[in-house]
């Protein structure tokens, strides 16, 4: 892994410049910013396409399963079968949550939303984690925290959701896959075969995308030496927004608000009219070529329906695809057909942007890792544009 300041690809300049009236070049958005060099995952926006420590994720979405990519992404290379197998078990060994962390998810307000749920998850797992000390700790002390915050997450969220609904809690099962043992902890039942590929699929596809805004954040907590459960935490505060994360929810609900096909143009239409964002579409990143995930989304939420014989939610979708692109020249990102194929697994809406964090854990961990790796503090400068020189006034005699 190399990841150091790429200093001489973007314009530079110093506090002390800035102090003597040298004007900088704001970069809004930090669009087009680079601030590292990194090896995890290639997000090429020109030709649409995304790899994963070099594989190229349609190979891994029509051969890989979840474990096998949290595996590529930690270790930079792919298992052989017996290191998968022992990988999986040593994951699956650490799904169980300690009491005190369900002690506090179940006394939470019962409004708490599920992401503010496994924000404050992760805080007490930090807690029960004797190993949790800050800074730059080993990277073999590191992968363990990563092992428990991975396998973990899915029986916070299946958990959280069960409680809110009344249901007990229930505990993971270690001989289903990851994807299949978050389903059978949501649900009660083990699922089957089509809903287990669906649900690791949609994970694999969203285990890792550069710096995007939730790993950026997690680097910049970790560029600090705080710990990993702490840049975790800002990550899932980052990813629940709406520009982020919290479009698939958004998609999904767009869908159901729309309903049947015949009603699609007209709602695009207006609502592009009133300048509003139409969720699932626009990348920063892809912006000439679609989000290489979201075909293999749109397939496997074509083999959904095809289980179903239903096709409701893949015409609709599609129908809305077309007609967006049509009128605005935006393509569908990975949160697009990820809704109604979610939806079609049986996820519930208000768990939507969980799924995306229980998918994301993998990237976040790897990139702070990488951080800690090669370390320097993220710390950009702004170009200060408020009044300066005044004069003081006492708070009587305003
Ligand atoms: N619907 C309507 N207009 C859009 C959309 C959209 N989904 N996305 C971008 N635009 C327009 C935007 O209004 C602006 O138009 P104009 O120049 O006329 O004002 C132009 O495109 C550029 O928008 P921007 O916000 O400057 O572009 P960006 O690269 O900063 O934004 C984005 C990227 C993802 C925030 C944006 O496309 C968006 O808000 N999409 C909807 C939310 C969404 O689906 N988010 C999930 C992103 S992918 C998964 C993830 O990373 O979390």
């Amino acid at each position: 892994m190399s990841t150091n300041a790429h200093a001489d690809s973007v314009e530079t300049i110093t506090t002390d410049a800035m102090n003597a009236g040298a004007k900088p070049q704001v970069q809004s958005g930090l669009a087009g910013v680079v601030v590292a060099q990194c090896d995890i995952a290639k997000v090429d926006g020109e030709r649409g396409t995304l790899s994963y420590r070099g594989y190229d994720i349609g190979d891994l979405a029509c051969h890989s399963t979840f474990e096998e990519v949290v595996y590529l992404l930690w270790y930079g290379e792919l298992p052989t079968r017996h290191e998968l197998d022992t990988f999986a078990a040593a994951l699956a060994s650490e799904r169980e949550i300690d009491d005190t962390t369900w002690q506090v998810l179940t006394m939470l307000p019962s409004d708490v939303e599920p992401m503010d749920a496994l924000r404050t998850a992760v805080s007490t797992l930090a807690c029960a984690d004797p190993a949790n000390e800050n800074g730059k700790v080993s990277h073999q002390k590191n992968l363990r925290k990563a092992t428990k915050l991975v396998a973990k997450f899915p029986t916070v969220v299946a958990n959280y959701y069960r409680h809110l609904n009344g249901k007990p809690r229930i505990h993971p099962d270690p001989t289903l896959s990851h994807a299949g043992n978050f389903l059978y902890m949501l649900s009660g039942k083990p699922p089957d075969e089509t809903r287990a590929k669906a649900m690791d699929l949609a994970m694999l596809l969203m285990a890792e995308h550069g710096f995007n805004a939730s790993t950026f954040s997690a680097r910049v907590t970790a560029s600090t030496l705080s710990d990993m459960y702490a840049a975790i935490t800002t990550a899932i505060g980052t990813l629940k927004g709406p520009l982020h994360g919290g479009a698939n929810q958004r998609a999904m609900e767009m869908m159901l608000e729309i309903g049947e096909i015949d009603r699609v143009e007209s709602y695009i239409k207006e609502a592009l009219a009133a300048k509003k964002r139409i969720m699932g579409f626009g990348h920063r990143v892809y912006k000439k070529a679609p989000d290489p995930r979201s075909a293999y989304l749109r397939g496997r939420l074509y083999e959904l329906c095809a289980d179903l014989q239903d096709f409701h939610f893949y015409n609709l979708a599609t129908a809305i695809a077309e007609t967006v692109e049509a009128q605005k020249g935006l393509y569908p990102n990975v949160d697009f057909y990820a809704a109604p194929m979610l939806y079609l697994v049986g996820i519930p809406l208000e768990l939507f942007v969980t799924i995306f964090a229980i998918s994301r854990i993998p990237g976040w961990t790897t990139h702070v890792m990488d951080q800690y790796g090669h370390n320097r503090l993220l710390r950009p400068l702004s170009d200060y544009v408020g009044p300066e020189d005044c004069t003081y006034v006492p708070i009587d005699q305003r």
